[in-house]
């Protein structure tokens, strides 16, 4: 077997990875069949396909395989109803105010502390409404809720769910809301108004109002196992008795000086910063703009000081990507 495959095997060994392993040891069957050790690749051919076949009968489905499995699809068209988002896509590092940052680990501690909670009658926060201006947070803070329970995050579409069929949408959610009665998961209802706004803009009026109550008493009825998310930018559209419904109605506000200053920091960490740069210029600038904006201004700024070739962020380079951003925005491009 030649040195290179070995170094191979051992780093996959070290990594821990299945997959890699499973590749590698069919390039071994070749490369023993390809110097003429026709038997040996032969035997391990055969140990390899026993050894694969009995792992299918046995392995838990992975969590993509087992995603398609179980999710529910829409009534007309079999269209899947929600997506799972991948756990390696769960971005999770937030920067909050402190307040609002001890009401999402409040969340999380009472999740952790479920069954404790539920020996005295206590249920832990199970719906939330996250609401607040674009680019702030609202869906990382799912994602985060997420990573933090180890629970799987599962986003409804709205687009396969809403169907202008009479009655099917009401359906539709409804299957949404009974698989996460079996599985476990963050049952994502991202920017939720889309409803709402769908009152007006569809033709079947009636279909939207029913989806509305029917969503009402879904969270009234609530009892899965995990957590329901909604996010909406806009607050004022959403049906006050929905709001009423949530365990907790949390808004994720605009970057106040100090999370901005965090936010800059932690883009930036990676790179060489300039030993003058002032802050306050920065910061000053970046008030009132969305923690999204002031994450990408820090981005723009690190790669134009990496292409530049002198490979230092300044206050110059931080100034004009705010800058230039500042301008996309205005004429609303940027959302
Ligand atoms: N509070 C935050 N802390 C850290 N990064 C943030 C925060 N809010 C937004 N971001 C950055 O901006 C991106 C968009 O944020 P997102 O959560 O999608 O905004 P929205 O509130 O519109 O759902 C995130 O992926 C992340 O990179
Ligand atoms: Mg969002």
């Amino acid at each position: 077997m030649n040195s290179e495959l070995l170094k191979r095997i051992v780093r996959a060994i070290g990594d821990g990875s299945q997959r890699d392993l499973e590749l590698l040891a069919e390039k071994v069957v070749e490369s023993e069949r390809r110097v003429g050790h026709n038997k040996l690749a032969s035997q391990l051919e055969s140990i390899l396909e026993k050894s694969q076949s009995a792992k299918k009968r046995h392995a838990p489905l992975i969590d993509s395989e087992r995603g398609m499995k179980q999710l529910p699809l829409s009534k007309r068209h079999g269209e899947l109803l929600a997506t799972v988002i991948p756990h390696d896509a769960l971005e999770h590092h937030m920067v909050l105010p402190a307040p609002v940052e001890e009401r999402f680990a409040r969340i999380e501690r009472e999740y952790a502390a479920r069954e404790r909670l539920g020996v005295y009658g206590l249920k832990n926060r199970k719906t939330i409404l996250l609401y607040g201006p674009p680019g702030c947070g609202k869906s990382l803070g799912a994602k985060r809720l997420a990573w933090n329970t180890g629970l799987q995050l599962i986003k409804v579409r709205f687009d396969a769910l809403l169907s202008s069929y009479f009655g099917e949408s009401a359906a539709n959610l409804r299957n949404v809301f009974d698989m996460a009665k079996e599985r476990p998961c963050v049952l994502l209802l991202d920017e939720c108004d889309f409803i709402a706004r769908s009152r007006t803009t569809r033709n079947d009026i009636g279909e939207a109002s029913r989806i509305v109550n029917s969503l009402l008493q879904l969270m009234e009825e609530y009892e899965a196992p995990g957590l329901l998310v909604a996010t909406t930018n806009l607050e004022s559209s959403l049906d006050d008795a929905l709001f009423r419904r949530f365990d907790e109605v949390l808004q994720v506000p605009l970057p106040g000086r100090n999370e901005i200053d965090k936010l800059l920091r932690m883009t930036l960490s990676a790179v060489t910063l300039a030993n003058k740069i002032s802050w306050k210029r920065v910061i000053d600038q970046l008030v009132g703009s969305s923690a999204a904006m002031t994450v990408k201004a820090a981005q723009d700024a690190a790669k134009a000081a990496v292409l530049s070739g002198e490979k230092v962020v300044t206050e110059a380079l931080l100034l004009n990507a705010v800058k230039e951003l500042k301008r996309i925005d205005s004429e609303g491009i940027l959302k």
